[in-house]
């Protein structure tokens, strides 16, 4: 079980670290590697998915990924930036489907925004399209129009194969789950969204338990904060799904607490948090690293088949939250308020 460890930028090194020492404390041989990505890639490299980490992903089983994103660095042109090494990964490795859960634990139900009587007992799984879509799509560019101004143009398209792969992940993950797939676009204005519907509709028919429905991803956006616990699973493209994930994270107080999966056809994946680098707390050792320790109890569900570990190391931070331990995002007058390492030495003792 080779694991390539991707710290990145930010929190990225912090949070890996914790999740690093949480899978060390199950004894299972993992053969564990690092390297520099995004803009620590940048630096060390000169590119931010530098072709020795392109490499070493590729010969690994999986990868624990930490975040990128360094606004220092925001001057250097699109293909240079730090953003470019995950989007580069998830392409170079055909991460196309990836798991989004968002749960809301008992003991964070105040931690939402909203009030708990919507949120308590929330559990949804976003399943998000991460290589296609208007992310990848081309032409896009700036131009110089006629009357002399820029213009800025993106692509909006998907082609079918593209969405029969992520719309068959949709319907086993709801098969396993409450037998309910929400499909999310935009088919009453956008062509790619027609094609999407059409496509889902048609893959559905070789999962007749499942029960599918559509959503406009505008009405997505609002019932998710109406009445989020309508949904279990839903499906959605690149775009939409960056989007409607991070509304979702709020329904759950913390975006510091939501893991995720990115995954190709062969249970290759990468787990990362789905937050970002956040440069305006790194390195004070106040971060959450849940979200990248339930990161690692995803990849030994999915990577390895080892639901058990990632039970075990679940159980731990229930175990954690409901000791009072929090970090600062998650923290409530009364609690005891611990730093990034002290949530993972937190997490070790629990586990
Ligand atoms: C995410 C992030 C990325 C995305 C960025 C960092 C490129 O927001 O994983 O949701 O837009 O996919
Ligand atoms: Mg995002």
């Amino acid at each position: 079980m080779k694991i390539c460890v991707l710290p990145g930028d930010g929190i990225g090194t912090e949070i890996t670290a914790q999740a690093v020492r949480v899978l060390q404390a199950l004894e299972l041989k993992f053969e564990m590697e690092e390297a520099p990505i995004g803009g620590a890639g940048y630096r060390a490299l000169g590119h931010p998915l530098p072709e020795s980490t392109l490499a070493l992903a590729k010969a690994s089983d999986a990868i624990l990924f930490g975040a990128v994103g360094d606004f220092s660095l925001d001057h250097l042109p699109r293909e240079l930036r730090p953003e470019q090494a995950i989007l580069g990964l998830r392409k170079a490795l055909n991460l196309f489907a990836n798991f989004r859960p968002a749960i809301v634990y008992p003991e964070l139900v105040q931690a939402s925004t909203l009030k708990a009587e919507v949120v308590a007992g929330l559990d949804i799984l976003i399943i998000r399209e991460l290589t296609g879509d208007i992310y990848f799509g081309q032409p896009r560019g700036i131009r110089r129009l006629d009357n002399g101004e820029r213009e800025g143009f993106d692509t909006m398209r998907y082609a079918e194969s593209e969405i029969r792969r992520v719309a068959h992940v949709g319907f086993q993950a709801a098969r396993k789950r409450s037998g309910r797939l929400c499909s999310v676009d935009k088919a009453n204005v956008l062509e790619s969204s027609q094609v999407w519907r059409e496509v889902a509709i048609r893959v559905g028919k070789d999962y007749p338990t499942v029960k599918l429905s559509h959503m406009y991803v505008d009405n997505a956006a609002m019932q998710l904060l109406k009445n989020p616990r309508q949904f279990d699973v839903i499906v959605t493209g690149n775009m939409f799904g960056d989007i409607l994930s991070d509304e979702a994270s709020m329904l759950t107080g913390s975006i510091g607490m939501l893991p995720s999966a990115s995954l190709n056809d062969r249970k290759f994946g990468l787990y990362e948090p789905i937050h970002g680098s956040a440069p305006d707390i790194a390195g004070k050792d106040i971060a959450n690293p849940l979200a990248t320790i339930l990161s690692a109890a995803m990849m030994l569900r999915y990577s390895f088949d080892r639901a058990e570990d990632a039970v075990r190391i679940e159980t731990a931070v229930k175990k954690v939250l409901a000791l009072g331990i929090r970090t600062g995002d998650i923290y409530e007058p009364g609690m005891t308020k611990v730093g990034t390492a002290g949530m993972g030495d937190a997490v070790l003792a629990a586990l």
